[in-house]
């Protein structure tokens, strides 16, 4: 296949060699990126009079005509190409002729290549974006209406204090909300022009760079010519940002599954979001959950290997950068239909708020309550601990739920203990005491929810 450089080469290269090269299977992704970036590009050359008007005219009617082609799938790539970035300028030289040869002035791939990578990852980055967006929109409205819904609050994931179902979900919204301020700011960085550093030294045409940023909406131009076609920063931070929410999802993803089993019961997930056995007809599965927990180790694999991709890599541009991209768009289309998945999981399951409920009677969860009685009484709370510990012991022994103590058994650990010692051992009144800022009682959760449904812009009542 002919080359953009075969001029200095006197032999063809060997076919191993271009298969272990090209990167074509991966990058072609980029193929309506590149074309945005290069009639930009042309458009800039005719503005500053490297091409006549004539020509970057051809070369941009071409660009166009060839975006309509291979969207409509009447053109397609040469599987044989070394990358997108050759297939585009050939294709175009077949459709304009030698016009196109002029398109590739005070350009290198290696900025070409940037450039593309950045445009085609902020939309990804809004894309990303905008299904957490969705995310968060059902989870603060389901919270909305379980403010009352009681569920064990667990530490060591042993009973520890009753919550809401929508407190629990709440805590959700604000893993996601952080995912979504962490991707806003990789985006400004993502957001900034290599185009212009050809090579790596920059070009001796006068070119305007700002007008082309402009045109493909990037905030500004990478001051570095060096820096710029090497630089892989960006990717790396997406990929850290995309972790943390696998690692958010994989979260939710793991209570689910423990949620939905019979030992729990709190949750049924619907059968279109579940799968079956092949042997035991019983089966009902949540493959789904479990494949958005196992897929936040590629991620992470992702991750990893770009970091290890650039570690001491010398500047500028090296082909190892060719990388980068397999590990982005992996990266990039787990979190996007992992946050659907889990979208559309959440969406249809049943919540079993009986079961919830029942979970937390005699449970216990209500001890720190009655401390916390003996402490407004005037004890300290170390000692109250230590009082109400052997009251739960007692209780053990019994077998009674503390809620069920009468208060004549209450006061032969303490006389401070009084008739309304017992009002404060309902769950419900648990819950609803803990009115602290952030707290589990239904006002402190509807403030909370206020403030969520403002950072989501009010647009989801
Ligand atoms: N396919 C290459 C990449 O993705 C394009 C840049 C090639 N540049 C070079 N000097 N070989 O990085």
């Amino acid at each position: 296949m002919d080359k953009l450089w075969g001029g200095r080469f006197e032999k063809q290269t060997d076919e191993a060699v271009e298969a272990f090269t090209t990167s074509l299977s991966v990058d072609a992704r980029l193929w309506e990126v590149d074309i945005r970036g290069s009639i930009a590009h042309a458009r800039m050359l005719g503005k500053i009079g490297v091409l006549t008007p004539e020509e970057a005219d051809s070369i941009i009617t071409g660009l166009q005509s060839l975006r309509e082609d291979i969207a409509s799938g009447k053109v397609a790539f040469d599987s044989q190409a070394e990358d997108i970035h050759s297939e585009i300028e050939r294709l175009l030289t077949e459709r304009i002729g030698a016009a196109a040869g002029r398109l590739h002035t005070a350009r290198s791939r290696n900025d070409q290549v940037a450039t593309d990578t950045r445009l085609y990852l902020r939309e990804g980055i809004d894309a990303l974006c905008e299904r957490i967006q969705q995310l968060q929109k059902w989870l603060v409205d389901t919270a909305q209406s379980h403010l009352h819904t009681l569920l064990p609050g667990c530490t060591h994931l042993q009973h520890a204090q009753p919550v809401s179902l929508a407190h629990h979900l709440m805590a959700y919204f604000w893993m996601l909300q952080r995912d979504r301020e962490r991707l806003a700011g990789c985006r400004k960085r993502v957001n900034q022009l290599p185009l212009g550093s050809a090579a790596l030294a920059g070009t001796s045409f006068a070119l305007d760079r700002e007008m082309v940023a402009q045109e493909l909406g990037f905030e500004g131009v990478c001051e570095n010519s060096m820096d710029a076609v090497s630089d892989r920063d960006f990717v790396v931070e997406f990929l850290c940002c995309a972790a943390l929410v696998m690692m958010h999802l994989s979260r939710l993803a793991e209570e689910l599954i423990l949620w939905s089993t019979p030992e729990f019961g709190f949750v049924e997930l619907d059968d279109s979001v579940t799968t079956g056995s092949s042997i035991m007809p019983q089966k009902k599965n949540p493959d789904v959950a479990e494949l958005i927990r196992g897929r936040m180790g590629r991620v992470v694999a992702d991750l990893t290997g770009a970091l290890v991709m650039l570690k001491a890599l010398p500047l500028s541009y090296n082909r190892d950068l060719q990388e980068d991209k397999g590990f982005l768009f992996d990266a990039l289309d787990t979190a996007l239909s992992s946050v659907a998945m889990a979208h559309l999981m959440l969406s249809r399951a049943q919540f079993r708020v009986e079961r919830m409920r029942q979970a937390v009677q005699g449970d216990f969860s209500n001890a720190t309550d009655l401390a916390d009685y003996l402490v407004r009484k005037g004890m300290p709370f170390r000692q109250a601990h230590e009082v109400v510990g052997r009251v739960v012991l007692y209780c053990l022994r019994q077998g009674v739920a503390l809620e069920r103590l009468s208060v004549e058994e209450l006061r032969q650990f303490s006389h401070l203990f009084e008739s309304d010692a017992l009002q404060v051992l309902q769950p419900e009144a648990v819950m609803g005491a803990r009115r602290s800022r952030g707290g589990a009682a239904p006002e402190a959760v509807s403030q909370q929810i206020a403030i969520a449904r403002e950072l989501l812009g009010g647009d989801t009542h």
